[in-house]
């Protein structure tokens, strides 16, 4: 595996990739790299012969007032697991090279409406963080496929859909959520919980998976079952910040068009903010397995 810190060298790398024929999967990570991303490195592998790997902790798409500072930096750790899972190439750029001229001065890409819901109404200015980086790394590596995880459902949601408005040649792909063996989704974040929070943390998965399972026996008042699983996090003491039964494309409310719902959660512990998500087919006959799914 060979690192790169800056745009040009790495795309002189892929740059000769290509010209031999070779295609390009990618996968963008924030590091403190987990069982969740390493699943996505290895869809990469199946995608592309050759699998480039970003680790930036992309100050853009941090509030203010959010962990920025104390975001896990586990290089060393990060570097072993990537080598382990055959990655060729590893772009770590500084935040010079990525914002030469400071943040401010750096052009943006937004999403409209989509980037506005749920996590980008109490975090404003996130997804358009997300969506500048994830653009510009882009436009760096040029791959065919890019790799994201379902966890992150709406950033997916934003960057299939700028990838569609900008016209851009690279298939999106998702990968299932990673989950520890209580069903707490895998993410860098879980490592902040106490260990009476990590405790609790399984509620939010299981308070998913209670709704969908009420919505696949055809209960549909979906205010209610919204305002039953807020009550059910605050008494296994979360702060929910949104809990939102959704059509999957939109991520607005249901409606007669909607065939696949997304079930949407952010919640936080003490001062961790979880999120986590399940789907649902309404189409019964094509939806079998759902429920031992997800
Ligand atoms: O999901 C993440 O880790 C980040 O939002 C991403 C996509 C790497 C952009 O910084």
């Amino acid at each position: 595996m060979k690192t790169y810190s800056t745009t040009a060298s790495l795309r002189a790398t892929l740059n000769a990739a290509r010209r031999a024929g070779k295609t390009i999967s990618f996968v963008p990570t924030m590091g403190n790299l987990h069982e969740g991303h390493l699943r996505l490195v290895r869809r990469a592998r199946q995608l592309g012969d050759v699998v480039v790997v970003s680790i930036f902790v992309n100050p853009l798409q941090f509030g203010a007032n959010e962990d920025l500072d104390s975001y896990p930096r586990t290089l060393a750790a990060d570097k072993e697991k990537l080598f382990a899972e055959g990655v060729q190439c590893l772009f770590l750029p500084q935040v010079d090279e990525i914002y030469p001229e400071g943040m401010d001065l750096h052009s943006k890409v937004s999403v409209p409406d989509l980037s506005e819901r749920h996590c980008g109404a109490s975090r404003p200015g996130h997804f358009t963080g997300v969506t500048t980086i994830v653009n510009k790394l882009f436009n760096i590596v040029q791959p065919d496929s890019a790799v994201f995880g379902e966890k992150d459902f709406q950033q997916l949601s934003v960057i299939r859909k700028m990838v569609r408005d900008l016209c851009m040649p690279i298939d999106i792909v998702g990968v299932a959520t990673a989950r520890a063996d209580d069903g707490l989704a895998l993410s860098s974040r879980n490592g902040y919980l106490s260990d009476q929070h990590r405790r609790s943390a399984p509620v939010l998965h299981r308070v998913l998976q209670e709704c969908r399972e009420a919505i696949a026996c055809g209960y549909d008042s979906y205010r209610e079952l919204e305002q039953h699983a807020v009550l059910t996090l605050r008494e296994a003491g979360f702060e929910p910040d949104y809990f939102a039964i959704c059509d999957a494309g939109s991520l607005r409310e249901v409606g007669p068009q909607t065939e696949e719902v997304v079930i949407l959660v952010a919640a936080k512990l003490g001062s961790t903010r979880l999120i986590d998500n399940v789907t649902l087919n309404l189409n019964p006959s094509a939806d079998w397995g759902m429920l031992a799914t997800n």
